[in-house]
């Protein structure tokens, strides 16, 4: 099979290093790709992704039998249909059901017909609506802006003071309607789920690291690292949250005439009265995806065929017992004004210890030299028999990365490991 994988980032590096692996890998390409993903699949270079009639063309001029998407904008853009308009698969939803990362509104309804769990919430088209709700209801609060906010659109308002200032600000930035929700009480974990029609296949589990300091201090970023499984989420409370959450959703979209294929990512909170659904993705996570490629044992590019395909149902999937930890490695800075292009050392150390992996999220190669490229540049990763060793594996990794440009969390891993 020839594959185009899309996007340029470590979860992208780590589905290219597990579809390498795959026997049936023909010609295998990515775009744009980075230096990492570039040992591994030929870069295309000068398509935007956004430029979805010349990625067709160049999909049939290549004879591609198979489009992986990694970002959620392409799909959100609908991609996918274009691509399936012209007879070639691909893995990710179609841009209708890629309505349930695209839009918060429509999933919120989404839950609110079909019974999901999820926080209470309200929806307002005007500012002093909005204001009258937040002083009703009282804070801890949760603002949402709706549509792709690339993680900006939530904040959660520890007053009505602070609430009042977010809910301008949704107006101020444009939005036409604010989405507030009652704050839940919880740990939050991630579930991954392979969807096709109504056929649900759990793809493991992961939590992240969203602040950029250690004990969760600064600001909030794409995440600074993540494991898996998630030991929070335990086999019981999964399978709640598939029989409650996904399962229903799957169902709802099918039922609709949009049904949903690809890799489903349910944020959830694990709350006193069970799992809750905080919002859905519609790709895999990033660096979540970073920890469930080392421990999936199957074959990715027939998995991913078969789901591209309305096949789903009759493959299996494979897991390693193994536990998985990522560190990201991020430019000093991130995530606001960071240097560029500072050069980057001692990776074939660093990928030399037991166990570890080194995904690149943000480099760029400038003769012998790797620069970072980006604010997460890099995700160490181990895979290990207990996550204990894992993060000791990744955390001695990345002290043999020198790299006096970049920091990382020393924390990764804390709430497992205590
Ligand atoms: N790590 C969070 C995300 O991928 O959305």
């Amino acid at each position: 099979m020839n594959v185009l994988l899309l996007g340029s980032g470590g979860r992208e590096h780590a589905l290219a290093w597990k579809l390498a692996q795959s026997a049936g890998m023909g010609r295998f390409y990515a775009l744009p790709g980075n230096p990492g993903i570039g040992d591994l699949a030929e870069l295309v270079e000068g398509i935007p992704l956004s430029a979805h009639d010349t990625l067709v063309r160049w999909c049939k001029a290549n004879a591609i039998d198979l489009v992986v998407v990694g970002p959620e904008a392409p799909l959100v853009a609908g991609l996918v249909d274009r691509l399936s308009e012209a007879g070639i698969a691909a893995f990710g939803p179609t841009a209708a059901a890629a309505r349930l990362e695209g839009s918060k509104l429509f999933t919120k309804e989404l839950c609110r017909a079909n019974g999901i769990p999820t926080a209470a919430f309200g929806r307002f088209t005007k500012a002093e609506d909005a204001w009258a709700y937040v002083t009703a209801e009282g804070a801890p609060i949760v603002i949402k802006a709706d549509g792709l906010m690339a993680g900006k659109g939530v904040v959660v308002a520890l007053s009505v003071e602070e609430a009042i200032e977010a809910i301008d600000q949704v107006f101020a930035g444009g939005g036409q309607e604010v989405l507030i929700e009652a704050f839940m009480e919880g740990e939050e974990a991630s579930l991954f789920c392979l969807v096709d029609g109504e056929t649900v296949v759990p793809f493991g589990s992961a939590q992240d690291h969203k602040r950029a300091f250690d004990g969760d201090l600064g600001p909030n970023t794409g995440g600074m690292g993540a494991y898996s499984p998630a030991p929070i989420l335990t086999p019981e409370l999964e399978q709640r949250a598939i029989a409650e959450i996904v399962v229903p959703t799957a169902k709802a979209m099918v039922a609709a005439g949009t049904p949903y294929r690809g890799i489903l990512y349910a944020g959830l909170m694990l709350t006193a009265d069970g799992p809750k659904l905080v919002e859905y993705n519609c790709r895999f996570g990033d660096p979540e995806c970073q920890v469930l490629m080392p421990r999936f044992t199957g074959d990715l590019l027939e998995t991913l065929a078969a789901v591209a395909h309305g096949r789903l149902k009759d493959i299996s999937v494979t897991w390693s017992d193994s536990a998985a930890i990522t560190i990201a490695y991020a430019s000093r800075g991130y995530p606001g004004a960071h240097l560029k292009s500072t050069e980057i050392r001692g990776l074939e150390a660093a990928a030399a210890v037991d166990g570890v992996l080194i995904f690149h999220a943000g480099t760029k190669r400038l003769g012998a030299q790797l620069l970072s490229n980006g604010g997460r540049v890099l995700n160490v990763t181990a895979v290990a028999p207990t996550l204990k060793e894992a993060r000791d594996q990744a955390y001695e990794a990345a002290g043999l990365i020198d790299w006096p440009d970049g920091f990382y969390r020393n924390d990764i891993g804390w709430r497992a490991l205590g």
